[in-house]
């Protein structure tokens, strides 16, 4: 998740300087980049013959229609994108975005066809009074008794266990407390037979942590921010 970080310019050089390495990385694990909108078409088409995937780090919660400043998830799709973030603590702390709209939003990414990341996680106020099941509970709810209600538990999904202290603070997240938390997200999931999931922690990543948290059983993959724009960085992390 390159989040505002990369220029046009940046995004596609990071790319076209490290392509053949990107490759390789690409036979250990899928990759996924989620540049800033602008990028997504320069991005694309330098990795346009690769394994490499792109999301959108947002969308709108809407389909279309008179919305300023808002990007569909057809639009993404129609950019080629094939995951798109939803949810993320600097979305629902910017811009005041609730669970409702971020079940809105993951529908129309599910009605594109498009894999949502969703992201979850409580502030440090929220753990310090105990209610980090409570929080992950009230942010998976409304997203499950849509694809319940839809039938639609066979829809892919990704889900990011991104406590919000641990973000862009180099404060990581226990393994123990990573466990717990993706242990009670698992057994949710699995309540609402929801069958095809991948689980993620994303929260200050990098190379020097990264082979600690690959221990936990039950992650199948990091959401990277700050270490994802240093393509030596990421290298390590993928290989680790
Ligand atoms: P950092 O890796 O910079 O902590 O960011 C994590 C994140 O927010 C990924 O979405």
């Amino acid at each position: 998740n390159w989040k505002m970080n990369q220029s046009i310019k940046s995004s596609i050089d990071f790319v076209k300087e490290n392509y053949n390495d990107l490759l390789e990385l690409t036979k250990k694990s899928s990759i996924i980049i989620c540049p800033s909108f602008p990028a997504i078409p320069f991005v694309l088409q330098e990795i346009q013959k690769s394994d490499l995937d792109i999301g959108g780090q947002t969308c709108s919660p809407f389909e279309q229609g008179p919305y300023t400043g808002q990007v569909s998830a057809s639009m993404l799709s129609e950019a080629g994108c094939s995951f798109c973030i939803v949810g993320h603590s600097e979305q629902r702390a910017f811009l005041k975005q609730n669970d409702d709209d971020v079940s809105l939003q993951a529908e129309q990414i599910f009605k594109e066809k498009l894999i949502p990341i969703l992201c979850i996680g409580e502030t440090l106020k929220e753990r310090n009074e105990k209610k980090v099941k409570k929080i992950i509970e009230k942010q998976l709810l409304g997203i499950c008794n849509f694809l319940k209600k839809t039938k639609n538990t066979e829809s892919p999904i990704c889900i990011a266990y991104e406590p919000v202290w641990a973000i862009g603070t180099g404060k990581i997240a226990s393994n123990k407390e990573i466990e717990e938390a993706i242990e009670f997200i698992d057994t949710f999931l699995k309540k609402y037979k929801i069958k095809n999931y991948a689980l993620m922690y994303g929260g200050s990543i990098n190379s020097s942590n990264v082979k600690k948290i690959k221990k936990i059983k039950k992650i199948d993959g990091f959401l990277i921010g700050n270490a994802s724009l240093d393509f030596q960085e990421l290298k390590k992390i993928v290989l680790s």
